[in-house]
C-alpha cells in the first residue's frame, strides 16, 4: 500500500535527510511544503527533484488555504511536521518569527489536518497520523546529577525557541485529547550531520576550523548536550510513524552527553587530520566568548521508551558520526559556498561582534 506523506519544512536540515531516507523506499510518495526561509535549501533534495513520487510546494504552513488545498489534492496518509524556526540565538534576538511559525503555524496545520481527517472514510481516518517533530529543550535544564529527561518530565522551557516549541507540543496534545486527531510527538536531542546550516555549533566549528577562524565557545564551554546523528533521528521518526501509539510522545536521543568544549576539541583533531594546515593545532583557535543569555546548562535524554516499545536504537556512534560529518563539510564546497553567502555573513557579523 502506498504511503503518501505531507512533509512540512522538508528543505531544512532534518526534513531533507528524512525525505532522502524515505524516498529510498518505493512505497513512499512525498509532498514537501516549505517556505524556503534562510534555513531551507533545495540543493539538499536535488537527487529526488525529478522523481514522480516527490513534489515540492513553496509556501507557509500558516497559509490555511494552501494547506487545505494540498491536503485535498494530495490525500496524504500522514503529515510529518518539521517546519519551524529552529535556532535558539535567533529566537533571543527576534522571537516574533518563532511565535508565528512554531505556534501559529502549528495551530493552522492542526486545524486543517483536523478538518481533512474528519472528512476521510473510517478506514483512512484510522490509518492517518500527524507526527510532530519537537525537541528536548521543552524540558528546560538539568543539574549535573539529575536524571535524564523522560516523557513525564514537566515542561520548563527557557528560551523563546523552547517556549514556542513547548506551546506547539501542548496544542498537538490537545488536538488528540479533545478531537481524537491521531497525533504523535517526538522530542529529540541535538542532531548533527550533513545539511545542517552552519549557524549551529558543529558545522560552524568545522568550517571556522577549516578556514583558520576563531572557534567561538560560549561561557565556560561546559554546557552539556546529548548528540544524535541525524539519520538515526530520521529512522526514529519513521518508526514512530509506523508503530507509535496515537496520543503518545517519544523521547529520542543518542546517549551521547558531552560538554561543548569536548565536541569542539574533537572536531579540531578531525580537521587537523583530514585537512592538515600549517602544523599548528586548530585547538589554538578556540576562543571563549560571551555566554548565550539564559543558556541551558545540561540536556540529556532517556530514550528507553522508544527503544523498549518500538524497537528503535541509534546505529551511529558519536565518533563515527562526527567523522562522517566533518568529512562531508570538508568535501562539499559548493553546498557550503552557497549557504555561507549573503544573509549568513550578516548573521555571523552581527551575532559574534558583541
Ligand atoms: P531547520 O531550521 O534546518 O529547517 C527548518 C525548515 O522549515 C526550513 O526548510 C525552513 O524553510 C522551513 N520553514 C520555516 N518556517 C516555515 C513556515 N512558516 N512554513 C513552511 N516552512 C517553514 O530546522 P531543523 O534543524 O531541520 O529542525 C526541524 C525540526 O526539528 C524543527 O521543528 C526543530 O524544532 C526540530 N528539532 C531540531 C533539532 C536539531 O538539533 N536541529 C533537534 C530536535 C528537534
Ligand atoms: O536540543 C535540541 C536543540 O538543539 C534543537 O531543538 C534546536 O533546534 C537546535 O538548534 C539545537 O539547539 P542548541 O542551542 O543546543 O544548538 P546550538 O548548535 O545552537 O548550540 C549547541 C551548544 O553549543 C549550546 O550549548 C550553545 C553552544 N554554542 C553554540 C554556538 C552556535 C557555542 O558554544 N558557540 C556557538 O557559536
Amino acid at each position: 500500500m502506498q504511503d503518501r506523506i505531507l512533509v512540512t519544512g522538508g528543505a531544512g536540515f532534518i526534513g531533507s535527510n528524512f525525505i532522502l531516507q524515505r524516498m529510498q523506499d518505493s512505497s513512499f510518495s512525498i509532498t514537501n511544503l516549505d517556505k524556503l526561509t534562510y534555513a531551507g535549501n533545495l540543493r539538499n533534495l536535488e537527487s529526488v527533484a525529478g522523481d514522480r513520487r516527490y513534489t515540492f510546494v513553496q509556501g507557509d504552513i500558516g497559509d490555511r488555504k494552501l494547506v487545505s488545498q494540498l491536503l485535498a489534492e494530495q490525500n496524504p496518509t500522514a503529515l510529518v511536521h518539521f517546519a519551524a524556526e529552529s535556532h535558539v540565538d535567533r529566537s533571543i534576538r527576534g522571537p516574533e518569527d518563532f511565535i508565528r511559525t512554531n505556534v501559529n503555524g502549528t495551530f493552522a496545520l492542526l486545524e486543517e489536518a483536523r478538518a481533512y481527517w474528519g472528512g476521510l472514510s473510517e478506514e483512512d481516518r484510522s490509518r492517518f497520523r500527524f507526527v510532530h517533530v519537537s525537541t528536548d529543550e521543552v524540558y528546560g535544564s538539568l543539574g549535573p546529577d539529575d536524571r535524564p529527561f523522560s516523557e513525564t518530565t514537566p515542561y520548563a522551557p527557557n528560551s523563546p525557541y523552547a517556549a514556542s516549541k513547548a506551546s506547539s507540543d501542548h496544542l498537538v496534545r490537545a488536538y488528540h485529547h479533545t478531537f481524537g486527531l491521531p497525533t504523535l510527538t517526538t522530542n529529540c536531542s541535538n542532531n548533527y550531520g550533513r545539511f545542517q546550516f552552519p549557524e549551529k555549533l558543529i558545522p560552524l566549528i568545522i568550517l571556522n576550523a577549516r578556514d583558520g577562524k576563531p572557534l567561538p565557545v560560549y561561557g565556560d564551554g561546559k554546557n552539556v548536550r546529548d548528540w544524535l546523528y541525524v539519520e538515526d533521528h530520521c529512522e526514529a521518526i519513521a518508526t514512530v510513524l509506523r508503530k507509535g501509539r496515537p496520543g503518545d510522545t517519544y523521547n529520542v536521543g543518542g546517549w551521547n552527553e558531552k560538554p561543548n568544549i569536548e565536541i569542539v576539541e574533537t572536531i579540531c583533531d578531525l580537521v587537523d587530520e583530514m585537512a592538515p594546515g600549517n602544523g599548528t593545532s586548530r585547538k589554538e583557535l578556540i576562543t571563549y566568548v560571551k555566554d548565550r543569555p539564559g543558556h541551558d546548562r545540561r540536556y540529556a535524554m532517556d530514550a528507553s521508551k522508544i527503544e523498549r516499545e518500538l524497537g528503535w536504537r541509534p546505529k551511529e556512534t558519536l565518533e563515527s558520526g562526527l567523522r562522517k560529518t566533518v568529512r562531508w563539510y570538508l568535501e562539499n564546497h559548493d553546498w557550503v559556498a552557497a549557504v555561507t553567502s549573503g544573509s549568513y555573513r550578516q548573521w555571523i557579523a552581527t551575532h559574534y561582534s558583541v
